[in-house]
């Protein structure tokens, strides 16, 4: 039988190691959440976002701009929160609108406010391999393979997707633990050939239960990024959540795996709490 990678385990023993660190700061650490539009997806993660840090004593700050804001309008209410003392760390929930320039938004962060990883500052810290906040998803399921014994060294990590929020970062954290890596995209030949080399495999896609029995080499890690909700006359609501892989497969093919959910989804909110935490560290450290 598999192990079960259980993200509400992980993310329970992460959060407890914030707590003293917590308690240890002059003032709660402060996280501005800013989202635009009604994506029914990212309503779901700001609401888990904005309650983490309630559980945890986070203070936090939902900003709602406008549909149609334009992205100098962004830059303005990120040139705000850059200023503002009580607040440590900015999100800005992805997509944003099409009229808006997602790139020069998450420029305008300050790169020492910058709670997801996402400044090009960051990012290049990432890839060079030096301390930084990183993107929350990745920076998860790395900690979430260390907690479990699974270490990459040496091993095949094969990452289907190339985002900047999971697929790029996942292939730079795991080539800093000493794994061999192949990032396959929607332009890969032979998909299910790359996937099978993999002793770690991250599927973090966006299309539900792509990843097939076919893809998995018997005894492979399968971590399951996917959060893809699909109609089921079945099930309560008339819909239900699936992950990129056919969880039928992981649960037989893989030797460890990710449920969705419960998997990876609470791991990005933990990392989430830990990068704010960190931010408002250095800046109460800083002298002003
Ligand atoms: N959209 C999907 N995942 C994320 C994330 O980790 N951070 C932000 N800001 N937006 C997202």
């Amino acid at each position: 039988m598999p192990t079960v990678l259980s993200g509400v385990t992980i993310r329970d023993q992460i959060l407890n190691e914030l707590k003293p660190r917590l308690a240890a700061l002059p003032r709660p650490p402060g996280l501005a959440v800013v989202l635009i539009g009604h994506d029914p997806g990212s309503e779901v993660y700001v609401r888990n976002k904005i309650k983490a840090c309630a559980d945890l004593g986070i203070y936090s700050d939902k900003l709602t701009p406008p549909e149609d804001i334009s992205t100098a309008g962004m830059r303005d209410i990120i040139a705000e929160l850059n200023a503002r003392p009580d607040i440590d760390g900015i999100l800005v929930q992805m997509p944003l609108p099409k009229q808006i320039d997602s790139r020069a938004v998450l420029e305008a962060v300050a790169a020492d406010k910058d709670a997801d990883g996402f400044h090009p500052t960051n990012v290049g810290h990432l890839v060079a391999g030096r301390p930084a906040p990183r993107a929350c998803t990745p920076a998860g399921i790395i900690e979430m393979l260390k907690r479990y014994g699974i270490d990459p060294a040496g091993k095949h990590a094969v990452v289907v997707g190339r985002s900047d929020i999971v697929g790029k970062p996942m292939g730079l954290l795991l080539l800093h633990a000493n794994a061999t890596v192949t990032i396959c995209h929607s332009r890969t030949a032979n998909l299910a050939e790359e996937c099978r080399r993999a002793d770690i495999l991250v599927a973090a896609i966006g299309k539900p239960a792509l990843v097939t029995a076919d893809f998995i080499k018997p005894g492979a890690v399968v971590i399951d990024v996917g959060m893809n909700r699909i109609a089921d006359p079945t099930a309560a609501k008339g819909t239900r959540l699936i992950g990129d892989v056919d969880p039928d497969a992981m649960a037989t093919v893989s030797s460890a795996y990710t449920p969705v959910p419960g998997g990876v989804g609470p791991l990005t909110i933990a990392m989430l709490m830990s990068n704010t935490v960190e931010l408002a560290e250095r800046r109460l450290r800083k002298p002003s």
